[in-house]
């Protein structure tokens, strides 16, 4: 069983889960890539796309810079590789405040929230990836901290239990997180900005890919850079990884300038379709269409058919799928739509759905 699940694993030419590991965990782990830190922008003037939750933020920091105030809590939320990471980076190069970084799972006790919190000094940010993962004990001591600026630690047990009151400095927490639907609804309370990350234009990817491009002295046309942004699903993430990809065939197998015919080349033989679609995609529509008859399927069900992790499915594959239109979520599971059936070369049946609303 396990050799068969890795063999399947092993065709997925494109990795999304490898192109998607967490930002966090990507800075905490060895061996960065420098060159991959250097193509995230570091101001808010060189930030592409998402140009509410650039405008507002930029008055909040404005704002509190002007009352020399620390910023109000933040909290991001979106799909993976949209920019939490790099918006809480940016906002304190833009506060001049230190940042500190940890990740919701990785916090396991009080002590080291304890540790974290009392070590900040003023106006400085501490950073929560997957905040959703918090475990309860550890987001029952936030709670209060982030409202008082003040914990209360508790010495001993029963009749000698003492309670000391230690005070913290204003600082300011910033929380991503993929999946807002599982934050407690006190924590949620809790943060004085809510900001919603989502999908980048065609139009945006492309200027991030070109402004990659020229970080990393790589020649690219104009149609090179909407080759690689059709297939980006959205995400400056994947975006930069397939970029790198197609650098590397353009360096091999052409004269090391990405046009659109090295690009096509480059991404089919990374298993990415025109449409932007990798084999994990077409694999979890082929499921639904083939093994479900079109659905509803359970997650839980189209996971176990994929072996593949039903979190992966909900985090990484289906907001693009959804987005685009090939999916739709029913309360009794997914069903595909019409379009999935045509992309996948199969004639939809006359009762398949469309999506339910234009995303697009
Ligand atoms: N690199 C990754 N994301 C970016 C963005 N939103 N703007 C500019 N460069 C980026």
């Amino acid at each position: 069983m396990r050799d068969e699940r890795k063999a399947m694993n092993d065709e997925y030419s494109f990795d999304l889960k490898e192109a998607f590991r967490s930002d966090a965990q990507k800075d905490a782990g060895e061996g960065v890539a420098q060159e991959e830190l250097s193509l995230r922008p570091q101001r808010l003037k060189e930030y592409i796309g998402q140009k509410q939750v650039i405008d507002s933020l930029t008055i909040a920091i404005l704002a509190a810079k002007k009352r020399q105030e620390p910023l109000d809590h933040i909290i991001f939320q979106g799909p993976p590789g949209l920019g939490k990471t790099t918006l809480a980076n940016i906002v304190s190069k833009e506060m001049g405040v230190r940042i500190h970084h940890a990740t919701g799972p990785a916090l396991e006790k009080g002590g080291d929230l304890v540790s974290i919190l009392t070590s900040l000094e003023r106006g400085d940010i501490f950073f929560i990836d997957e905040i959703h993962r918090l475990p309860k004990i550890v987001e029952e001591l936030l709670c209060p901290a982030m409202e008082d600026f003040a914990m209360d630690i508790i010495f001993d047990k029963g009749a000698n239990a003492r309670t000391y009151r230690s005070r913290l400095e204003w600082f300011t927490l910033i929380g991503a997180t993929t999946r807002s639907g599982l934050l407690s609804r006190p924590l949620r309370e809790r943060f004085g900005i809510v900001r919603e990350l989502g999908f980048y234009t065609m139009d945006e990817i492309a200027l991030i890919i070109k402004r990659s491009a020229a970080i990393l002295k790589v020649g690219i046309d104009d149609e090179g850079g909407y080759e690689i942004s059709r297939r980006a699903r959205g995400t400056p993430r994947v975006a930069n990884h397939l970029l790198k990809r197609v650098r590397d065939y353009s360096q091999v197998k052409a004269d090391g300038k990405i046009d659109g015919s090295v690009a096509q080349k480059a991404l089919s033989l990374e298993g990415v379709d025109s449409d932007g679609l990798t084999i994990l995609d077409r694999k979890f529509l082929e499921a639904i269409v083939t093994y479900y008859k079109g659905g509803p399927a359970g997650i839980e069900a189209i996971a176990a058919t994929l072996q593949e992790d039903s979190g992966t499915l909900e985090e990484l594959v289906e907001p693009f799928l959804l987005q685009q239109g090939y999916l739709i979520r029913t309360s009794s599971g997914r069903r595909a739509t019409e379009k999935a059936y045509l992309h996948l070369n199969v004639t939809p049946p006359k009762d398949s759905p469309q999506p339910q609303r234009s995303l697009l």
